[in-house]
């Protein structure tokens, strides 16, 4: 858990959670903020499994799944390229539209042009390639007086993409299951904010959507994930233009690492049909390998 990535304070609370939720179930469990010394922290522990609770870049892109391969550690969720290929928003992008899975346009493009001119008619996004929780995300509207101005953090080279209106839905699948969908209901944006201040959104599961619309997430889901060759448990978020029907549900990205922090999403989704937040974690662990 932890580790050196703008998501460090998410990790740190799903690690704790899930940590704790493993002791109940009857684990022996070391915690471990990653560091510099994380591979001699796991040569000295020897553990059966690692249950990897890091979130964001090399925890989440395939740099520590590549460590616990070379060690030949069992380890949860996705291997390295899967891994690599969900965190990467633009090239996992291009894989669903291959296999025929609707996706937003959107290219990346160095951020001086962007900050230059309007790269793509308004309202557009633009986001960092590789992160996630919303860290770095502008959205460009109409009535705005021109081209964002980045914040030095952000990288040389960014996401532009066109602005997919709609309701957030998500789908958590767990092996070869997809669970259900829920509707993230906010008062504006669903932002760093509103994903991990309590009460900061409001989730509906079941959504209340068509039952069309909740197969295709499921089937979308399922799919998605194993385009990407995923492992474990993932999560994939959903827009839906509800104007549009069916043409109007897209694919925004998989997530490897779904939060599990007490206003997490996949947590709620497993409670939803039946699974207690021990249960998962159980399953998360007997699903590691290496
Ligand atoms: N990136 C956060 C942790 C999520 O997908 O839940
Ligand atoms: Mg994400």
């Amino acid at each position: 858990m932890g580790g050196p990535s703008v998501e460090r304070e998410v990790s740190l609370s799903s690690g704790r959670e899930c940590a704790a939720a493993l002791r109940e179930v009857g684990f022996r469990v070391e915690e471990i903020d990653a560091g510099p010394d994380l591979a001699s922290r796991l040569s000295a522990l020897s553990p059966d499994v690692v249950f990897n609770a890091l979130h964001g870049r090399w925890g989440e892109d395939g740099a520590v799944q590549g460590l616990l391969e070379w060690m030949r550690l069992p380890y949860t969720h996705s291997g390295i390229l899967a891994s690599a290929l969900a965190m990467d928003k633009q090239r996992s992008k291009a894989a669903f539209a291959e296999a025929g899975l609707p996706v937003v346009e959107s290219r990346l493009v160095p951020r001086g042009e962007v900050e230059a001119g309007h790269v793509l008619a308004p309202p557009y996004v633009v986001k960092p390639n590789n992160e996630g929780s919303s860290v770095g995300v502008y959205l460009v509207h109409e009535a705005s007086n021109g081209p964002p101005k980045l914040s030095p953090e952000m990288p040389d080279t960014v996401m532009v993409e066109r602005f997919a209106p709609g309701r957030e839905l998500t789908t958590v699948v767990l092996g070869d299951r997809a669970l259900e969908v829920t509707d993230i209901e906010t008062d504006g944006w669903y932002d760093y904010d509103a994903k991990y201040r309590p009460g900061g959104s409001r989730h509906v599961i079941p959504a209340q959507i068509p039952d069309e619309i909740r197969a295709l997430c499921l089937d979308y889901a399922l799919r998605a994930h194993d385009v990407l060759g995923c492992r474990g448990i993932t999560r994939t978020d959903f827009r839906w233009d509800e104007a549009r029907g069916a043409e109007g549900l897209i694919i925004l990205e998989v997530n490897t690492q779904p939060g599990m922090t007490p206003t997490s999403l996949a947590p709620e989704q497993a409670a939803a049909v039946g699974m207690s937040f021990g249960a998962l974690c159980r399953w998360i662990v007997e699903d590691a390998s290496c």
